[in-house]
């Protein structure tokens, strides 16, 4: 409840403050919420795609962005957009699967290849289009996608060489189905959680470890409590930018365009910030935090998640989207 309050009395305040049109016209300030700090390259990307909408709009469209979490978790900012108390959210793509089952996809662990095959789907909109237009019944739509990198496991003290190191090992993962069943295949028990939990319960011992890109180190300062990152590689997931589905459909046709166009500019400025900040991240975590840095046996938890890539393949629901992908890649 005291969310929606917040969410409300924001909203009323954006109405009276909002940015000023060039022509001095009544303009549209549309809200964007997300769950990283502002040092993050995620939001430095969303300024950037809030900065294009101002520029291409002459100041007719502007985007006032909440980061930080302000606005909820990723659960409570999917469900804000599907109801229209936000205008836009950035969230994970794992995210995204209990409200879609379309992104289930990106939670599969292993299904791309490499990060240069990622690119290659999602930046090929045969594939991308049914994922983004799969959801406008549900209130949502998805518009873009950032890099997220690639997710590996961290841990408070366990030492992990093959799957079989992850036995019992308490892993938050995020609240995907998917996601929950990828640890469960490694071997480890599976907790789900949404991101702004994780440091405390890392800390408190409520799980051992958590799985995540090396920026989740430094920037949400897990590396602080969690010493040990292993580069097991099981996921490339990215953050989608979705919309609300009601505001889409009100605006003109070159309202919709210059968003849309400032969304695609938006992911290929990101491209180049986030493999300079993931390399600073690991830097950083190494030298001022003292995280160590392992290779595995990556062959060994690539079998242990095969049953899990035969139920995307057999599972009707999930088969086409699975088969699509592997052709594209
Ligand atoms: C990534 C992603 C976030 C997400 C987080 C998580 O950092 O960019 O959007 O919240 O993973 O593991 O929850």
């Amino acid at each position: 409840m005291k969310k929606w309050i917040s969410l409300v009395t924001i909203i009323a305040l954006i109405a009276l403050t909002g940015c000023q049109s060039a022509s001095g016209e009544e303009e549209k300030t549309f809200t964007l919420a997300h769950n990283q700090p502002t040092d993050h390259p995620v939001h430095q990307s969303l300024e950037r795609f809030a900065e294009l909408v101002e520029e291409k709009s002459d100041g007719a469209m502007c985007i006032k962005i909440y980061p930080n979490g302000e606005l909820g978790s990723e659960r409570e900012v999917i469900e804000g957009t599907q109801t229209g108390a936000v205008d836009f959210s950035k969230v994970s793509g794992s995210a995204l699967e209990s409200f879609e089952p379309a992104y289930s996809v990106f939670s599969l662990p292993y299904l791309f290849e490499s990060q240069e095959s990622f690119k290659r789907v999602m930046n090929n909109e045969d594939v991308t289009d049914d994922i983004y237009m799969e959801s406008a019944d549900k209130g949502f739509r998805g518009l873009t996608y950032y890099d997220a990198g690639v997710r590996n496991v961290y841990t408070k003290s366990r030492m992990i060489e093959t799957s079989e190191d992850m036995s019992g090992l308490k892993t938050r993962v995020q609240p995907s189905q998917t996601s929950v069943q990828m640890i469960e295949a490694m071997g480890g028990t599976p907790t789900p959680m949404s991101y702004g939990e994780v440091y405390t319960a890392l800390q408190s011992g409520v799980i051992d470890a958590a799985e995540n890109n090396a920026t989740a180190l430094t920037n949400s300062n897990h590396g602080e409590v969690a010493k040990n990152y292993f580069y097991t590689e099981h996921a490339i997931v990215p953050d989608m930018l979705i919309a609300n589905e009601n505001i889409m459909e009100s605006l003109s046709d070159s309202e919709r365009q210059i968003i849309e166009e400032a969304a695609e500019e938006s992911t290929s400025y990101h491209e180049d910030l986030w493999n300079e900040t993931v390399n600073e991240a690991k830097a950083t975590a190494k030298e001022e935090m003292n995280v160590e840095f392992y290779e595995v046996d990556k062959q060994s938890f690539i079998d242990a998640v095969q049953p899990l890539h035969e139920e995307f393949q057999n599972d009707p629901d999930t088969s086409d989207i699975y088969n699509k992908i592997k052709e594209a890649e």
